[in-house]
C-alpha cells in the first residue's frame, strides 16, 4: 500500500514537472522551431519603438536588440582579413583589451590569386571561428569589387580583376563563416571601384557592365554562398547612393536575387531619410555620431533609421511595412547567428590558424619570372635590401587594419632560414610610421640618411654578397594601399625603382619581391633574375615568403589581375573614366565607358601586352595538359557540357597547376571580349603525376547580358573553349557550337 502511494506521488510529481517541461516555450525562443515563424512571432510582439532601435547603430559597431524579450543586440566586426581590435563603445580610439589581438590572415588578393576553393572555406571557417570566439555576429567581409583602376587605394581587400574569379573564391568564405553562426557580409555593394572622394563619385554604367563585371561576385556570395548581409558602398550610381539605391538593393539585390538578409550602410553611407526608409536599407551604421561626420548629443537618435523615422511613422507619413520588413531581416539574422540553435565554437589565435594563414600566404604568392635563381638551394651570403623587408604590414590600410599576436616579416623569416649568412640595407625609406588607430607596429623604421646615400650604402654591401634580395612595393600608408586615398601613379614609390636599377647593375644575382596590393609597372622586370609576387600575408607572411623562396612550398599562385606595363595602356585612362569630372552639385561625374572590357578583357582584345597577364604564375616544375576535350558538340539554352582533360606534372617536383578555361565567342550582336574565364581547377601532383579534370559548363557559360531584353543570351555559333594556365597562354583550342 506503502509502496502504491509512494509511485503515485512520483507519478504525480512526473505529471506536474512534465507539464512544466512539455510546455512549449515562447515560439521566438522555441530554437526547434522554423526560423521564419520564430521571426513572425518575435515581431508581434514588438512595440514600434523597439523595432525602429533596432534599425540602427547604439555603438560604432553595434546595435540594439530588445531587452524586454531577451533578444540580443548586433555586433559587427571588421574584416575582412581578421577580427579588429575593439574600440570603445562611441569613440574609435582602443578600448584597450590586452586579450584581442587576432590571426591575421593574408589580404583578399592573397586569396584570389590561390585559385584555390578549399583554402578560401578553410580562411573563412576560421577567420568564423575568432568572430565567434570574440562574440560577434557580423563580420564585414569579404568585399567583392573588381579591380577596374590599379589605383584604387582598397583593390588589396578584394579578389581581383575577373567575376568569375571573385565568384568561385568568395563563395566557399562566406560558407565557411556562416557554418559557425557568423554572418558574412559581403562588401561594398556596388560599383565601389576607388576610394578616391568615395562618398560623391556618381558612376554611370551600362546596365550590360553592370551585370557582366560588377554584379557577378555579388550574385554569387547571395544566390551560392547564401550570405546573411550586404553592406552597401558610399559611391552614388545613377545619382543615388548606393546605401539606398532603389534600383541596386530593391529591385536587383532583393528582388531578382531573392536576398533575404540584412543590407547594412557602409559607415556613414546614409545620406537621406526617405530613400533610407523606402530603398532598400535595413541597419544604418556611422562613422560619426550623428550617422554622418559630426558628433552630436546621444548622436545615434538621430540616424536616418532613428528619430526621423519614429517621426514619420507617428505622423503618420509613412506606414510600416517598410519597417517590418527591416526588422524581419535583422531577426532572421540573430535566429541564424546569436540565437541559433546550434550554437557556435569560438577559438582565437590557435596554432590550427596561423599554419591556415602561413599555407594561404604561401600558395598565393605568384612567382612572375625564374631563370633558375630559385629556390635557393646554397645561396651563399645574402643581402637582403628593402623596407617591406622589416616593416610590419597588418597594421595600417584604414578598417581593415590589425592588432595581431605576431607578424614575422620576410627579414625575420630569412634569418630564421639562412641565419648569419643573411645582411641587411634599408635601401630606400618609405613610411615610417606603424601606427593605425592608435594601434603600434612598436617599430621605429625612421632612418635620416638621403637616398643617395641609402642606395650607396645597399651597393657596397651587394659587393659583399652572393645573392640580393630586393623586398619593396606598396605599403599601407595615404595614396598606397589604403582606404580612403587612391594611389597617385603606377610606378614603385619612393624611389624604389633606382634602388632595383643600382643593385641589378653590380652584376650579382638579383631577385626581386613586390609586396603590394595592386598592380605596379615593373619597367626593370628584364634586369632580375627572378620576380615574386608577394601579397599583404598576416602574421605569418615572412614564413610563407621563404617556404616560397626555399622550395619548402613550390609556387602555384596565379595573378588575380593583370599587371599592366602602363597605365595608358590600360581600359581606364580619361579624365570621365577616372576620377571624373566635378559637377556643380559638388558630386564627381564618373563614365566606365570602357564598358565590359575591364583587366586581360581589354588587353587582350586590344592585342596590348602587359607586363605580366592575368592568371599568370609560375612553379618550380612543369606541367602538360593533354587528352582535351569537350563532351558535346552542340548547347541549347539550357544545355550543359564538360571540358576534360589530364594535366600532368613532367618536372622532378611535388606542385600544382591552375588549369584556366576561357570561351571565345563567336560574332555576337555587342562587341565582346575574346576571352573570358569560365572554369579553373587547382590540381595537386607529384612529381610525374598525372590526373584527370573534368570542369562542369553550361550554356550560361557562353553568354552576355542582352541588356535590352534583360535577359542573359548568346549568339548562336562557334565558340572557342580556350584552355591553358593564364589568360595568354592557352596552347588548346576547342570548341563547341550554341544553338538556340
Ligand atoms: C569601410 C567599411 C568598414 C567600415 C567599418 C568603412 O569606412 O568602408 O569597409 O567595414 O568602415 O569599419
Amino acid at each position: 500500500m506503502k509502496k502504491i502511494l509512494f509511485l503515485s506521488v512520483i507519478a504525480l510529481a512526473a505529471i506536474a514537472c512534465g507539464k512544466k517541461h512539455a510546455a512549449r516555450p515562447v515560439p521566438y525562443l522555441d530554437t526547434s522551431a522554423p526560423i521564419e515563424e520564430r521571426v513572425e512571432d518575435a515581431l508581434s510582439r514588438m512595440t514600434t519603438e523597439e523595432k525602429v532601435a533596432m534599425l540602427h547603430a547604439q555603438s560604432k559597431f553595434s546595435s540594439a536588440g530588445v531587452p524586454r524579450l531577451g533578444i540580443p543586440e548586433v555586433w559587427c566586426t571588421d574584416g575582412p582579413h581578421g577580427i579588429r581590435p575593439e574600440v570603445l563603445w562611441d569613440q574609435w580610439e582602443q578600448a584597450g583589451w590586452t586579450n584581442d589581438s587576432c590571426t591575421a590572415y593574408p589580404a583578399l588578393t592573397c586569396l584570389a590569386a590561390s585559385w584555390d576553393r578549399e583554402l578560401s572555406a578553410l580562411y573563412g571557417k576560421y577567420i568564423g571561428e575568432e568572430a565567434r570566439y570574440r562574440k560577434k555576429q557580423v563580420l564585414l567581409g569579404p568585399g567583392v569589387n573588381i579591380c577596374r583602376t590599379p589605383l584604387n587605394g582598397r583593390n588589396f581587400e578584394y579578389m581581383g580583376e575577373d567575376p568569375f574569379l571573385a565568384s568561385e573564391m568568395v563563395v566557399p568564405y562566406i560558407k565557411g563563416v556562416q557554418e559557425n553562426g557568423v554572418a558574412a557580409c559581403v562588401k561594398h555593394y556596388a560599383l565601389n571601384n576607388q576610394e578616391h572622394k568615395r562618398h560623391f563619385t556618381n558612376v554611370t554604367v551600362d546596365d550590360r557592365t553592370l551585370y557582366e563585371i560588377y554584379l557577378p561576385a555579388f550574385k554569387a556570395a547571395v544566390e551560392k554562398g547564401g550570405a546573411w548581409a550586404i553592406m552597401g558602398s558610399y559611391n552614388l550610381y545613377e545619382d543615388q547612393h548606393c546605401c539606398h539605391n532603389k534600383k541596386l538593393l530593391c529591385d536587383i539585390l532583393k528582388g531578382e536575387w531573392g536576398f533575404d538578409g540584412v543590407v547594412i550602410s557602409d559607415w556613414g553611407g546614409v545620406h537621406d531619410d526617405d530613400e533610407a526608409i523606402t530603398n532598400g536599407l535595413d541597419m544604418e551604421y556611422g562613422t560619426g555620431t550623428n550617422g554622418l561626420y559630426g558628433p552630436a548629443e546621444n548622436g545615434y537618435d538621430y540616424y536616418h533609421l532613428a528619430k526621423p523615422y519614429l517621426q514619420r511613422i507617428r505622423e503618420g507619413k509613412v506606414g510600416t511595412t517598410e519597417l517590418d520588413d527591416k526588422v524581419r531581416r535583422i531577426l532572421r539574422l540573430i535566429f541564424r547567428t546569436s540565437m541559433r540553435p546550434e550554437g557556435g565554437f569560438g577559438r582565437f589565435t590557435c596554432p590550427e590558424h596561423y599554419e591556415a594563414a602561413r599555407k594561404i600566404a604561401a600558395e598565393g604568392t605568384v612567382l612572375l619570372k625564374n631563370d633558375g635563381v630559385l629556390p635557393l638551394a646554397d645561396p651563399g651570403k645574402i643581402l637582403v635590401v628593402g623596407e617591406n623587408a622589416i616593416k610590419k604590414l597588418v597594421v595600417g590600410g584604414g578598417s581593415s587594419s590589425l592588432k595581431t599576436q605576431h607578424e614575422i616579416t620576410p627579414l625575420d623569416a630569412l634569418r630564421e632560414e639562412f641565419g648569419e649568412a643573411v645582411s641587411y640595407e634599408r635601401g630606400y625609406v618609405g613610411d615610417v610610421e606603424g601606427s593605425y588607430n592608435n594601434v603600434s607596429t612598436g617599430q621605429d623604421l625612421s632612418d635620416g640618411r638621403s637616398p643617395a646615400e641609402l642606395i650607396d650604402a645597399a651597393v657596397a654591401a651587394a659587393a659583399e654578397a652572393d645573392l640580393v634580395i630586393f623586398v619593396g612595393g606598396l605599403n599601407k600608408s595615404k595614396h598606397q594601399d589604403r582606404e580612403s586615398s587612391d594611389r597617385l601613379e603606377l610606378p614603385l614609390p619612393y624611389g624604389q625603382q633606382d634602388v632595383i636599377e643600382a643593385l641589378a647593375a653590380t652584376g650579382k644575382k638579383l631577385v626581386v619581391i613586390n609586396i603590394s596590393g595592386s598592380p605596379v609597372a615593373m619597367p626593370w622586370a628584364f634586369r632580375a633574375n627572378a620576380i615574386v609576387q608577394g601579397w599583404y600575408g598576416g602574421s605569418e607572411s615572412g614564413r610563407a615568403l621563404a617556404d616560397v623562396l626555399t622550395g619548402r612550398v613550390n609556387p602555384s599562385g596565379k595573378l588575380p589581375f593583370t599587371i599592366p606595363c602602363s597605365l595608358e595602356d590600360g581600359p581606364v585612362k580619361s579624365e570621365k573614366q577616372y576620377p571624373g569630372v566635378l559637377g556643380e552639385d559638388g558630386i564627381w561625374q564618373e563614365e566606365y565607358s570602357e564598358g565590359v572590357f575591364v583587366g586581360y578583357r581589354w588587353y587582350a582584345s586590344k592585342d596590348v601586352a602587359p607586363q605580366f597577364p592575368f592568371g599568370y604564375g609560375l612553379s618550380y616544375t612543369t606541367f602538360e595538359i593533354s587528352d582535351a576535350k569537350v563532351t558535346r558538340s552542340r548547347v541549347g539554352r539550357l544545355g550543359n557540357f564538360k571540358v576534360k582533360f589530364t594535366v600532368t606534372n613532367t618536372g622532378d617536383r611535388d606542385g600544382a597547376e591552375v588549369v584556366q578555361v576561357y570561351i571565345a565567342p563567336p560574332e555576337s550582336p555587342v562587341a565582346r571580349p575574346v576571352r573570358e574565364l569560365k572554369g579553373f581547377e587547382k590540381v595537386f601532383l607529384k612529381a610525374g603525376e598525372s590526373k584527370s579534370v573534368t570542369i562542369h559548363m553550361s550554356y550560361q557559360d557562353l553568354c552576355y547580358f542582352d541588356a535590352d531584353a534583360h535577359k542573359w543570351t548568346a549568339a548562336p555559333g562557334e565558340y572557342g573553349i580556350l584552355v591553358g594556365n593564364s589568360s595568354e597562354e592557352t596552347p588548346i583550342s576547342l570548341s563547341i557550337r550554341a544553338v538556340s
